[in-house]
């Protein structure tokens, strides 16, 4: 069986092998600061090994409610915000039919909220709900998140009074602390089913715990094969496997080289919109892990070919500042070939007979020698095909990789200390109690 594979050939006409080689005993300290936990952030590394200790009992677990849920709801929104909502959004998108929602249901409609605070996108999604069958999975590992917990103050009222607080209780349910937060209060209160978000994995990384798994699950994918791909990586981006043939320890490296030779900004780039969210938790990922002490690559992201015809003239004529990382799918789940027409008014009949797909490979082909012609380094990870096992592979890998390259950027990548200076600000604008020193300092500002 194939699996992801990375190619840096086309970064070493900017940085030589030599330059990626140098990095190798930082690269091989930092992975041996994962595994012996050595480094700061070593309270946080719980994901590390999650693929190969997920217990079977709890993944059983995972798909009995998973079912509950499908069998008594024609909706489940899932409410949370940044590493309680990103993973999972990613991978129900990148593996659901792009037209989902147009298509027969076949089992609940996943959407999603608890990630803003707009009254219009909370007003529309009251009124769709309004004559749906729908449950609730409430994420939050502090369970006190203000986007979280006011989505779900709305969603929680509006089920008890269509469904009933009886049947309410059946089909919410809790992704959050073992004991602490408000989502747990309120989760042992009503009687929710409930998991636990383990104290040593961080938000962005607990894509493969109840965060990811469950409604994933809910969303009719194979949560085991997703496990089995995470696993895949785990053995084969281990700090056993040799630098060279570690494809984590390798991106690692060449993006720290190429971050040191002025390339600030890393440009991760998809040829699928099934993969637009991808490129989201991706950005969450590295920049909340990396983004510390004034430094750190800037993670920005590109939908391709669409963004060709935009943003596509700034990465090929802009400021040189920036490299790409092309997600490459390698073998389309569909197959559709160009018709040829008579009167070949578009004078597309060289097309014809063609799959869809080599025309976009030959548009990325392109598009990659283009953009490395016009300065920008290019890397390119290789996805076989778009389902769970491959997807769980590339899930651990961007997590290992990033572990390891925050560490040679010399950075703790497991905190984000920098998100809590808005919250501050708008709790003392909103008069929280507790905020009046705050609140009198910053209407001063005004
Ligand atoms: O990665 C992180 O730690 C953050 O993005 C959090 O996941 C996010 O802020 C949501 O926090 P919580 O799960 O406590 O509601």
């Amino acid at each position: 069986m194939k699996n992801i594979s990375l190619n840096i050939d086309k970064v070493t006409g900017f940085v030589s092998k030599e330059q990626i080689m140098a990095l190798k005993p930082q690269v091989e300290a930092a992975q041996k600061a994962l595994e012996e936990g050595t480094l700061p952030g070593n309270d946080f590394l719980g994901w590390l090994h999650l693929p190969s200790s997920i217990d079977a009992e709890q993944i059983q677990l995972l798909k009995e409610v998973a079912q509950t849920l499908r069998e008594n709801c024609e909706v489940v929104v899932v409410a949370g915000i940044g590493g309680s909502y990103l993973g999972a959004r990613a991978v129900i998108e990148a593996l659901s039919n792009n037209f989902a929602a147009l298509l027969p249901a076949n089992g609940p409609r996943v959407i999603f909220a608890g990630h803003n605070i707009s009254e219009d996108y909370l007003s529309e999604l009251t009124a769709y709900l309004s004559d749906k069958k729908f449950g609730v999975i409430n994420i939050s590992k502090s369970g006190t998140t203000t986007e979280t917990a006011l989505a779900f103050r709305l969603l929680k009222r509006q089920c008890e009074e269509q469904r009933g607080k009886e049947t309410a209780s059946k089909v919410i349910v809790a992704i959050t602390d073992a004991v602490k937060g408000a989502a747990r209060v309120t989760a042992d209160k009503e009687g929710y089913k409930s998991f636990i978000i383990p104290d040593n994995v961080g938000g962005r990384f607990s894509v493969l715990t109840p965060v990811g798994l469950l409604p994933i699950a809910v969303a009719g994918f194979d949560i085991d094969a997703i496990v089995n791909g995470a696993k895949k990586m785990e053995e084969d981006c281990s700090p056993a496997v040799p630098f060279e043939e570690n494809i984590a320890a390798m991106y690692a490296a060449t993006r720290n080289a190429l971050y040191a030779s002025g390339k600030k900004i890393e440009i991760l780039v998809n040829y699928q919109p099934k993969l637009h969210f991808t490129s989201e938790w991706w950005k969450q990922l590295y920049g909340e892990s990396e983004g510390k002490e004034h430094k750190g690559i800037f993670p920005a992201s590109v939908d391709f070919s669409t963004d060709l015809h935009s943003m596509g003239q700034w990465i090929q004529d802009g400021e040189r500042t920036i490299f790409e990382t092309v997600l490459s799918i390698e073998q389309p789940n569909s197959s559709l070939l160009v018709p040829s027409d008579e009167e070949n008014l578009d004078g597309l009949n060289f097309l014809a007979g063609k799959h869809v797909d080599e025309v976009n490979k030959m548009a990325e082909l392109g598009t990659q020698l283009a953009h490395v012609d016009g300065g920008v380094p290019n890397m390119r990870i290789t996805i076989p095909a778009l389902n769970e096992y491959y997807i769980g592979q590339l899930i651990y890998f961007f997590e290992i990789a990033c572990g390891i390259s925050g560490y040679v950027l010399g950075v703790n990548p497991f905190n984000q200390p920098g998100v809590e200076d808005y919250k501050r600000n708008m709790f003392a604008l909103l008069d929280k109690p507790g905020y009046e020193e705050q609140s009198k300092a910053i209407r001063a500002r005004l």
